[in-house]
């Protein structure tokens, strides 16, 4: 009899693995006490065949003596369970074989589970406040208490690229305000002659310029690096860039326009890396900047060949990062969203949005300090928070948002087009 009720008490406790590991059954619930001994329930049967992997070391019932299984002190069933149980018996056969393989195996499972997500809890958490100590690291620190001293540090002359307008001017007169002699490289003589004199006027530092079309393609590169020979450039930023007249989908645009985004957006960066980085390695210091985009985070419908101009600077200056990193060269890649300049002009309401689209010299103000404390940043703080939203969302979402931002800008930019061949 004690060894029939052992049995019966440790084929309960097979029967039911989940029950037994969390405790006592519920005193009242007859039907649970039936199920279990075999009575009532149809899969008695199957249960109390002995299932590998679940030992024999929870007895935690006894033998009432009436021919019935009680559940001893120990033995629990949380509410929840109490109702599952419930819900089981009037579940057809095979829902219920199934329902009773999935807790069984969850159950074994609980605990691994659990220790995935507490990791995957503790990972996510540790990158956010990784993040944001970035955030702060970068863009407060740097413009609070530090400033670091880019003439001792990478050298006295700086060269930047498309420096007539927009960033690469006001990028220039950031440079010269912290003491640093520009070169200027543009296609227009007379706004580089212009701007030249305005910066060596306003910062006394030394200014000079090169004239060059940078869509004309491998033709413009032995001028530039003559007039760069006797020059120790310091700091090179790669900031000329083209995108279409407005987003735009890839077949409607002109061959003309592919290639001046394949000659200024990615090969001016790599010639001019290419004739400045020898100087750099003799002298073992220089920075090198790459204005990139936001765009080369995600896919951007619209903007297919100019995201992908963006996302090779992108990877372009990571990798060199790798490689020259240990050299004393410091490689960074700026990554902002929208800047109210000529670039964005095919829409009106995008320059209406001064925190999300700063102008170019509040964009430049905040971009030029994180030079040699970030490798990769969006450049201002409202674009770095904007790129930390980004990462979390999922990409379909993203490229949601964009796309129909981007139908919209094109829809603007085409009614106003077709608005001034109406006056005309
Ligand atoms: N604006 C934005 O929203 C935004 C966002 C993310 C990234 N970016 C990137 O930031 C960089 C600068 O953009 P931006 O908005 O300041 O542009 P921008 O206002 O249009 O200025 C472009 C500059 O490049 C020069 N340039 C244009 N084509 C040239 C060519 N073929 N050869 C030589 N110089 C040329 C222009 O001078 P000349 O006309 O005198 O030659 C001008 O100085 C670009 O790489 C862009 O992709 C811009």
């Amino acid at each position: 009899m004690q060894r029939s009720a052992s049995a019966l008490s440790s084929s309960y406790a097979q029967l039911a693995p989940s029950v037994c590991a969390r405790g006592r059954a519920h005193p009242q619930d007859r039907r649970y006490r039936q199920d279990a001994c075999g009575v009532r329930h149809p899969h008695t049967a199957a249960q109390l065949r002995p299932r590998p992997g679940l030992g024999h070391s929870t007895p935690t019932s006894k033998w009432s003596g009436t021919g019935q299984l009680e559940p001893a002190c120990g033995f629990h069933v949380n509410r929840r369970h109490y109702r599952l149980q419930r819900t089981l018996t009037v579940m057809p056969f095979p829902l219920l074989l199934l329902h009773q393989n999935i807790t069984f195996y969850c159950d074994s499972y609980m605990k691994p589970l659990a220790l995935i997500g507490a990791w995957y809890t503790a990972r996510r958490s540790i990158g956010f406040l990784c993040e944001m100590y970035n955030l702060l690291r970068v863009h407060c620190t740097s413009r609070l208490f530090r400033q670091i001293d880019f003439v001792q540090k990478y050298g006295a002359w700086a060269v930047v690229t498309g420096a007539t307008a927009g960033i690469g001017k006001c990028y220039a007169e950031e440079l010269a305000h912290r003491g640093v002699n520009v070169i200027l490289i543009s296609r227009s003589e007379e706004k580089l002659k212009c701007v030249s004199s305005s910066i060596a006027e306003k910062y006394h530092v030394e200014t000079s310029y090169i004239v060059a079309d940078f869509s004309k393609g491998s033709e413009i590169y032995p001028s530039i690096k003559n007039a760069l020979r006797d020059v120790e450039v310091g700091i090179l930023v790669n900031n000329v860039g083209v995108f279409y007249d407005y987003p735009e989908y890839f077949g409607l645009l002109t061959e003309k326009k592919i290639w001046d985004i394949i000659n200024i957006n990615m090969a001016a960066a790599s010639m001019m890396v290419h004739l400045v980085l020898p100087g750099m390695l003799d002298r073992k210091k220089g920075a090198i900047v790459n204005v990139a985009s936001a765009a080369c985070y995600r896919p951007t419908p619209l903007a297919a060949l100019y995201s992908g101009s963006k996302a090779f600077l992108d990877l372009f200056t990571r990798s060199l990062h790798y490689e020259y990193g240990s050299s004393g060269i410091f490689f960074q890649c700026i990554t902002p969203y929208f800047i109210a300049t000529d670039m964005t002009s095919f829409s009106s309401r995008l320059h209406n949005l001064p925190l999300l689209v700063p102008s170019d010299d509040v964009f430049c103000r905040h971009a030029v300090p994180t030079l040699g404390l970030s490798t990769r940043t969006a450049g201002y703080w409202i674009h770095h928070l904007t790129v930390l939203l980004q990462r979390c969302m999922p990409e379909w979402l993203c490229v949601f948002i964009i796309k129909h931002m981007l139908l919209y800008f094109r829809k603007e930019a085409l009614s106003r087009i077709q608005h001034h061949n109406l006056e005309k």
